[in-house]
Parts: structure tokens; C-alpha cells; sequence
């Protein structure tokens, strides 16, 4: 059976909020990032455009008939979708979840634009407070960073525990690096990474300024850790680019014990 047709992109309105000198304030997921969010997260995180198709890949391998898939963090619903297009298992149903209302209200336009028809709720409410279970497939795509650090060993340990056996956490993160030298040398290649798609000094800077203090990045082998930790059997890093990794967590398979 031939898959239904994806919807065309979502309108890349092109980012300039950080190209003209503003007062430092921190950075918010509100109405006028919602408006430029395909085009800002398109030019600033390296692989971002690979590893939205391959999230619909692993949903694909890892959803289960009859379980919830999550994605939390959806932002305007291109994980969401990505998971949506990669189910193919009866009786699955789809969870995306983001506190910015702004966010939300769009992704809403989104989903109701792509031609398929597996239902998608969607939630607008602090990801640490959504009900997790009988999860098959979860998505924490560049969104665990801005979770309060404090906070994130007990989420992981609920998305663990609503794992079913042989399910999956999509993990995707800006990493730091425990080498000052390879810090440095990554932070100026994704500064690179950034220049080679238009961005000025100026924003680069200015954004970096305003986002220092609500991301915070943690080195692969904390993340690892905490995974084992929380009650995922494997880690796996399936991909990388420059300070950019995404991580598979898979949930020991109960016929394989
Ligand atoms: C970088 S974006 C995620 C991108 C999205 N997953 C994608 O693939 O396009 C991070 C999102 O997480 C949301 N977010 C951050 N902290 C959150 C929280 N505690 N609860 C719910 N959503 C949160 C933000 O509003 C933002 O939309």
C-alpha cells in the first residue's frame, strides 16, 4: 500500500529577530519565534533537516500495535509528523505536548494540513506534568535542554517506566564537550554551520546571548548515564553532527531477556 502524500512545508518565514541590536533578555517560545521556528531551527542546528525524516524511520521499527506514541516539545509538529507519517501499526495513537500556547495554536494549522488521518492530540501543558504510559515511541527532539536540569533525571525515569518492552526514546540534544579544545572547535564549526546560512555576527551573538541561560547542554556521557539510570537497556548514538547528537534509549525487549 503506497503511504499517503506529505504535506507540503510549512511557510519559512525567514528569521531575523536577533539581526538588529535589542536589549538581552532570555529566550521565550513565544508568538514571534512561533513565526520564523521552521527557518530559525532549519539554519541553526546542524542535522536538524536529517534527523526529522529519520525520526519517521525509527517510529516506523519501533512502534507497537495499540500503544501511545509521544512526542513532547512539538513545537509547530515537525517531529509529530514525522511519527504520524512512520506509524503504520493498528490502534496507535499519537500524543504531541508544548507549553507555548503560540507554538501550539500553529502546530494545530500544520496537522490539520497533512493528509494523513491517524489522530494526533494535542496538548498544551508543562511536559513534566503529562500522563505517560504504554508508550511505544517517545520524542524528546532538542527539547530535554530546556528542561531545568534538576528536573530531567525524573522525567527520563517516568518516560522509562511508561515504556512498553522493546520501545523506544528518541533523544535528540546540543551537547557540551568535557575537552575545552574540542568545545571550542565544535562551538565554531556550528558558528560556521550558522554564517553559511546567512546569519550576521550580530545574531549569532545576540542569539547566543539570549539563550545561554534557558539551554542547557550536558556532555553524551551524562545523558548516557542518566538513560541506564532512569531504566533503558541500550543507548545508542545514531547520529552527530558538530555539538549536535541524537540517541536512541531502547527499553529491554521482555523476549529477549
Ligand atoms: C527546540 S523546540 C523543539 C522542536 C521540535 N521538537 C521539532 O522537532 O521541531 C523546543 C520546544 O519545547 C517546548 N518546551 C520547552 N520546555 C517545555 C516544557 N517544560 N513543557 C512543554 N514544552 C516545553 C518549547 O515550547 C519548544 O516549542
Amino acid at each position: 500500500m503506497t503511504k499517503p502524500r506529505r504535506p507540503s512545508a510549512p511557510e519559512q518565514v525567514t528569521d531575523r529577530l536577533f539581526a538588529t541590536e535589542r536589549r538581552p533578555e532570555d529566550f521565550r517560545f513565544d508568538a514571534s519565534v512561533a513565526r520564523v521556528f521552521p527557518d530559525m531551527i532549519r539554519r541553526s542546528v546542524p542535522g536538524y533537516t536529517t534527523i526529522i525524516p529519520m525520526i519517521e524511520v525509527i517510529t516506523e521499527q519501533y512502534a507497537q500495535p495499540g500503544s501511545r506514541c509521544y512526542d513532547l516539545g512539538c513545537s509547530l509538529g515537525a517531529s509529530t509528523l514525522a511519527m504520524r507519517h512512520g506509524i503504520s501499526q493498528p490502534d496507535c495513537t499519537l500524543i504531541g505536548v508544548d507549553n507555548s500556547s503560540a507554538m501550539i495554536e500553529r502546530c494545530e494549522h500544520y496537522i490539520a494540513l497533512d493528509d494523513n488521518t491517524l489522530p494526533v492530540t494535542l496538548r498544551c501543558e508543562d511536559l513534566l506534568d503529562t500522563e505517560l504510559g504504554n508508550a511505544s515511541v517517545t520524542t524528546l527532539n532538542f527539547t530535554l535542554q530546556f528542561v531545568d536540569p534538576d528536573k530531567r533525571a525524573g522525567l527520563l525515569s517516568r518516560i522509562a517506566d511508561a515504556t512498553l518492552p522493546g520501545g523506544v526514546l528518541i533523544l535528540s540534544e546540543k551537547i557540551r564537550f568535557e575537552s575545552a579544545t574540542e568545545q571550542a572547535i565544535q562551538t565554531r564549526l556550528h558558528h560556521e554551520f550558522k554564517r553559511a546560512n546567512g546569519y550576521s555576527d550580530l545574531e549569532i551573538s545576540q542569539k547566543r546571548t539570549a539563550i545561554e541561560q534557558v539551554l542547557i547542554p550536558e556532555t553524551l556521557a551524562a545523558h548516557k548515564a542518566r538513560l541506564l539510570a532512569a531504566g533503558f537497556e541500550q543507548v545508542v548514538v545514531w547520529y552527530q553532527c558538530f555539538n549536535f547528537v541524537s540517541m536512541l534509549a531502547i527499553k529491554a525487549d521482555q523476549s529477549t531477556e
